[in-house]
């Protein structure tokens, strides 16, 4: 642990992508950052990646959806507390992507969804909650611009989303005088291995569909296929989320919001301004 950190930060899911960018870019603003990860060779590329900058990275084993895990991460960050290392943020970004038409994904992958992008935020919130009031820290909550449009296919993953959203909203007002910050980062398209776990896991979803369904939507499996593909062309880098969950956590008057890309920022837009039946117009011109 660096001598010279001055508070401290969890970030969920930091082996790869959006997670790993920020506990890198928080432990560089000066934060010791437990990094939660899900096995031994991430740790390792954690501690390495970290070692290699003299950061103040400590990885810690974060599955959000283990009572276990949850519960240790309580430990070590009260622990910090007490060796005056208190809770500035906890970046609640683990995430997956579950995808398909609502007919078809079975419920046990609705429930892994939810389980994971929003009932794990709300456990590592609830464990933590009393450390960021001692600290008058910030919760930020990694969204995306499906957490305020949802297109097709993107029912599960926009349902956890919206779900996060929703919750953050009513934190916000319930922790409005306890000095608590609680943000929301709102990425469109960001260049992560996210968008190829979805390509790897087709068969899958394949196997979810019979040919009668395969036709009915086959036209917005092609355009979800087509979109996968070309995340790495059109997407931000993470190092964008990360710069501003940075700004987020030093802000002491944030913004509720911050879209990330300027997909983002019009699909927002757009989906504050314009009525239900435009979007779906809007929509279903962009599968062509
Ligand atoms: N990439 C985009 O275009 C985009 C856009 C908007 C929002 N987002 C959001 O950004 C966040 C990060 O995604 P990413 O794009 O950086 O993808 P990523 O590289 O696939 O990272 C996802 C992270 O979540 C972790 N994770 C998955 N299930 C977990 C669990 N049960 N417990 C703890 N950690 C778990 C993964 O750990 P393992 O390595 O162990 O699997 C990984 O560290 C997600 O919430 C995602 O929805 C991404």
């Amino acid at each position: 642990m660096s001598a010279s950190a001055t508070g401290a930060a969890v970030v969920t899911g930091a082996s790869t992508g959006i997670g790993a960018a920020t506990a890198t870019a928080l432990a560089r603003a000066g934060l010791h950052v437990l990094a939660g990860v899900r096995d031994a060779a991430s740790a390792e590329r954690t501690a390495r990646a970290a070692a290699a900058e003299d950061l103040s990275v400590e990885p810690v084993h974060l599955d959000v959806t283990a009572a276990a895990d949850v519960a240790a991460l309580r430990g070590r960050v009260e622990e910090l507390g007490r060796q005056g290392l208190p809770l500035a943020a906890l970046v609640n970004n683990a995430g997956l992507a579950v995808t398909g038409p609502v007919e078809c994904v079975p419920l046990d992958a609705w429930r892994e969804q939810l389980e994971v992008n929003l009932l794990g935020a709300v456990a590592t919130t609830q464990a933590l909650l009393p450390a960021l009031v001692g600290a008058r820290g910030a919760v930020v909550n990694v969204s995306s611009m499906a957490g305020r449009v949802a297109g097709p296919l993107f029912a599960p993953y926009s349902a956890s989303k919206h779900a996060l959203e929703a919750t953050s909203d009513a934190l916000r007002r319930e922790v409005r005088g306890l000095g608590v910050r609680v943000v929301v980062v709102e990425p469109g398209v960001v260049r992560t291995g996210i968008w190829a776990k979805g390509l790897a896991t087709r068969a899958v979803r394949d196997s979810w569909l019979d040919d009668a369904q395969r036709s009915r939507y086959g036209a917005f499996l092609a355009a979800a296929e087509r979109a996968a593909r070309g995340a790495d062309r059109r997407g931000v880098e993470a190092q964008a989320v990360a710069d501003v969950v940075v700004r987020a956590v030093r802000s002491h008057r944030p913004r509720t919001r911050y879209p990330v890309g300027r997909d983002a920022a019009l699909a927002v837009r757009l989906a504050r301004l314009l009525p239900d039946r435009a979007l779906d117009a809007l929509v279903a011109g962009l599968r062509g």
